[in-house]
Order: C-alpha cells, then sequence, then structure tokens
C-alpha cells in the first residue's frame, strides 16, 4: 500500500466515507501536501465509492483545494472590487516583478506561487492577499516586497 493511499485510509477513518466527507478529507490532503494529486484523487473516489470525475470536479470546483503541485508559499491576492479599486493591480505587479512570476506561474525554486482569489473578507482593510493562512491588509508595493523578502528568507 502506498503512503498516499494509507493517509486517505486514515482520513477516510476519521472523517468517515459518506459525500459529506469528501470536503474535509480533500481539505486536510492540501493542509498536509499543499495539493491533491492524480494518485490522491483516485485513492479518495475509492475509499468514498465515488468517481473520480466526481472528486475531481469537486477539487477543481474550489479554489482552496489546489490540483496542481504548489509552492511551499501560495499567495493570493484578492482580486474583488474593493482591493481592485485600492489599488490591488500595483501590488501585483510588485510581486510579479520581484518573483518573476506571472499569476498562476510557481518560481523556479518552487518557493512561491503566486494566485489571485476571490474576497478574502478583509474589504473595510483593502488590497489583502493571504500567504499561506496568513493574512496580509492594506498593501502597497513597497510593503508586500517586505513581505515577500521576509519569506524568502524564511
Ligand atoms: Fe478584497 Fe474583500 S474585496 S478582501
Amino acid at each position: 500500500m502506498s503512503n498516499t493511499e494509507n493517509f486517505v485510509k486514515e482520513l477516510a477513518d476519521k472523517y468517515g466515507r459518506s459525500r459529506e466527507s469528501l470536503m474535509p478529507i480533500l481539505q486536510e490532503i492540501v493542509d498536509v501536501q499543499n495539493y491533491v494529486n492524480d494518485e490522491a484523487m483516485v485513492n479518495v473516489a475509492r475509499e468514498l465509492d465515488l468517481s473520480a470525475a466526481e472528486v475531481y470536479g469537486t477539487a477543481s470546483f474550489y479554489s482552496f483545494i489546489e490540483t496542481r503541485e504548489m509552492g511551499e508559499y501560495i499567495i493570493r491576492v484578492c482580486k474583488t472590487i474593493v482591493c481592485d479599486m485600492k489599488g490591488k493591480e500595483a501590488v501585483l505587479r510588485a510581486i510579479e516583478d520581484t518573483l518573476k512570476v506571472k499569476i498562476g506561474e510557481t518560481t523556479p525554486d518552487k518557493k512561491f506561487t503566486l494566485l489571485t482569489t476571490n474576497c478574502l473578507g478583509w474589504c473595510h482593510k483593502g488590497p489583502a492577499m493571504l500567504i499561506n493562512n496568513e493574512v496580509f491588509t492594506e498593501l502597497t508595493p513597497g510593503k508586500v516586497v517586505d513581505i515577500i523578502e521576509s519569506y524568502m528568507h524564511k
């Protein structure tokens, strides 16, 4: 039995094998390994007696469940209207210039992936972004470069 198979089996034991267990199981896989790969999806489908297509459909529907390999730090910049009006575009450009990647890309050292996301609930303090689970608000191009640089040296 592969590691992934064992891990998925443990999650199914923990959360149960009903359709409702699908989201928490996928979420925990993301927490542990950053994204849900094909092998994990097939294993989840087997444990929960669902089709692989159904598992894949659910995983790809939710933007917080990644199905591609991600960097160690996933940056998600809010692209919704309030942050947009408060200067998210300049913040994004500053991140792209610092990391030399475009939205959707991962740095060659696999340290950072840059994504955009919908409203994070911090509109009153926009522009906002997440790095993994940490929230950063009231961003400016200068501030965001300092934040990214502090992560580079972690
Ligand atoms: Fe960006 Fe709400 S619009 S956090």
